[in-house]
């Protein structure tokens, strides 16, 4: 009896080493790195997808479906800073920009659904455009307020993760 526990005991333990061997690969190559690494900050890439648990074991369909979802978030946040915090109306057409940068995104998630890519790229370039276009509307050599320039540089990295998953997507880019 005795003997036996110790043989399933000793079976268990080699099975968990080969399942633990095995896998261990894979953690290193996962995809959210691989996308993550071909965009301008990685570390935004990364912390952005991994907060949503949906990212582990993810293909690049479920990835571009929360890079959509954390840019959408990020433009509205955007928005909400320069209702409250700036609370000027000199910022209405960086209102108006930020509108139209919100309806940009939503657009992208119909164009990844019917895997559109060409469609996705325009209207993820179309958010960016938004956003820097806003931090260009102080004028020639006029910096906005800093916190609405640290949103602006947050969302087109967000949109940048958007634009490589729709270009791997698409074969423009090869992932690893
Ligand atoms: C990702 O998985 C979903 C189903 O879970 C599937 O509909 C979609 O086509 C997959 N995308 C890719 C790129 O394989
Ligand atoms: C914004 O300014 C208006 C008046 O200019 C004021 O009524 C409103 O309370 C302000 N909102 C915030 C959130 O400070
Ligand atoms: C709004 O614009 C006017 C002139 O364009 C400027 O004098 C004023 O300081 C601006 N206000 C804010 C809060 O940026």
């Amino acid at each position: 009896m005795r003997f036996s526990f110790n043989y399933i005991f000793l079976a268990l333990a080699y099975v968990l080493l080969l399942i633990l061997l095995s896998s261990a690969p894979f953690t290193f190559a996962d995809l959210v790195n691989e996308v993550c690494q071909q965009t301008i900050d990685p570390s935004l890439c990364s912390n952005s997808l991994r907060s949503d648990p949906r990212s582990t074991n993810a293909n690049l369909t479920i990835l571009g479906r929360i890079s959509i979802k954390n840019a959408q978030k990020s433009a509205k946040a955007a928005k909400k800073l320069i209702h409250s915090a700036i609370n000027s109306s000199n910022y209405t057409q960086c209102i108006a920009l930020y509108d139209e940068a919100i309806s940009n995104i939503k657009k992208c998630k119909k164009a990844l659904k019917s895997h559109d890519y060409g469609q996705l790229n325009t209207f993820i370039s179309g958010a960016m455009t938004d956003a820097s276009l806003c931090d260009g509307s102080f004028g020639r050599g006029i910096q906005g307020p800093p916190q609405l320039k640290f949103a602006s540089i947050k969302l087109q990295g967000l949109c940048n993760i958007i634009l490589v998953i729709s270009n791997s997507l698409s074969g423009i880019i090869k992932l690893v």
